[in-house]
């Protein structure tokens, strides 16, 4: 007798196979999904890398077949795979016509799956995604972290990215320490998820407003998990695939080297950008850049931070430090 949670890993497993063989073995699936992949630059391999998929334009292929193979409809619903409508009890698979992203944890299970349409479309979501189920807990997981685990160790870095086709097109331009939060804000819990393999971690999100104010947020929260933290930015309207899509591999390499900012640069520059010549402002922004360091567990980096801070926002550093004395007992 399998647990509940060996079950759905069973059955998840299983959806994962039905998708590929949907996409590589018939001509629709060939015909829309694999060229989907194809013209986004995918090659076989990397497809194979992250078992992608495309679920059939039908209401129950998935349902069908697998009440053919023996599997509980039960068990579809509880995995997320199927839906039941409220009105009239009828039970249909949830994801339809889209190329599939199977989520994997750590370890190498399919725990989830994100969908996307074929063509973005108002009406409908871009990106639908597995609900939270006994096997998947959206604000634990990291996606690509399976692909990406033995790399980021060697490497000593994990970027992290907002999307799948981020994740996938960085792999394939042989960048394979990368993981992206797929849209969620960064949580506790997948800082955690990168700390058992590298203690360094480079934001690599979005170039556009969201991207920044997301990276803003992010990185204080990596700082408060004592790990260390840089980011790179993207020409506005690029992400991580659509750039390296533009470059290439070498080229990216080249701009990541020499874009990546620690954490100060990069929040005094995205916050100076919009304080000008205002005196008021940049007094604010380094009160802000204080509040990122006094975040920081480890005192000794505490204090490398507020020299470099000093030097290069040519301010002193006892008054950085007073300050952040004064955020510490605010906050008790
Ligand atoms: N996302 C989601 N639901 C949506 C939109 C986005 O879950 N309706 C998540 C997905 O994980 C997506 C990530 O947020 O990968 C980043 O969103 P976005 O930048 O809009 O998508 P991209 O990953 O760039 O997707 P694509 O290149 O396919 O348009
Ligand atoms: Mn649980
Ligand atoms: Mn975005
Ligand atoms: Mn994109
Ligand atoms: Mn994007």
């Amino acid at each position: 007798k399998h647990t509940e949670r060996e079950s759905l890993y069973i059955v998840l497993n299983y959806a994962k196979t039905f998708f590929q063989d949907h996409m590589l073995k018939t001509d629709e699936g060939r015909g829309i999904g694999l060229s989907y992949f194809r013209e986004r630059g995918f090659s076989d391999p990397t497809i194979a890398a992250f078992d992608l998929g495309y679920s059939p334009d039908q209401w129950d292929a998935l349902l069908n077949d697998a009440q053919t193979k023996g599997y509980n409809p039960e068990l579809l619903s509880k995995a997320g795979l199927t839906v039941t409508r409220e009105e009239s009890g009828k039970v249909f698979d949830r994801f339809r016509g889209r190329v599939m992203f199977p989520i994997h944890n750590v370890s190498g299970r399919v725990i989830a799956f994100g969908a996307r349409i074929l063509k973005v479309d108002p009406k409908a979501p871009k990106y639908l995604n597995s609900p939270e189920t006994e096997a998947y807990h959206k604000s634990q997981v990291l996606y690509g972290i399976f692909q990406a685990k033995q790399t980021i160790r060697q490497e000593d870095v994990c970027y992290l990215t907002e999307g799948y086709t981020d994740v996938i097109s960085l792999y394939q331009a042989g960048i394979k320490n990368v993981v992206a939060s797929s849209g969620t804000s960064l949580t506790i819990e997948q800082i955690r998820l990168i700390s058992r393999f590298t203690q360094n971690v480079t934001i690599l999100y979005d170039g556009d407003a969201a991207g920044v104010k997301a990276a803003l947020r992010g990185l204080d929260m990596v700082l408060e998990e004592g790990l260390n933290v840089s980011v790179a930015t993207f020409p506005n309207g690029d992400d991580p695939d659509s750039y390296v899509r533009k470059v290439g591999a070498e080229a990216f390499k080249a701009y990541l080297s020499q874009h990546t900012q620690d954490f100060i640069a990069f929040k005094t520059a995205a916050l100076l950008k919009d304080a000008g010549d205002n005196p008021f402002k940049r007094a604010e922004v380094i009160t802000e850049i204080v509040g990122s360091i006094t975040r920081i567990p480890d005192p000794i980096k505490r204090q490398v931070f507020f020299q470099s801070t000093a030097r290069q926002l040519s301010v002193d550093e006892q008054t950085l430090i007073s300050e952040s004395n004064r955020l510490i007992r605010k906050q008790h």
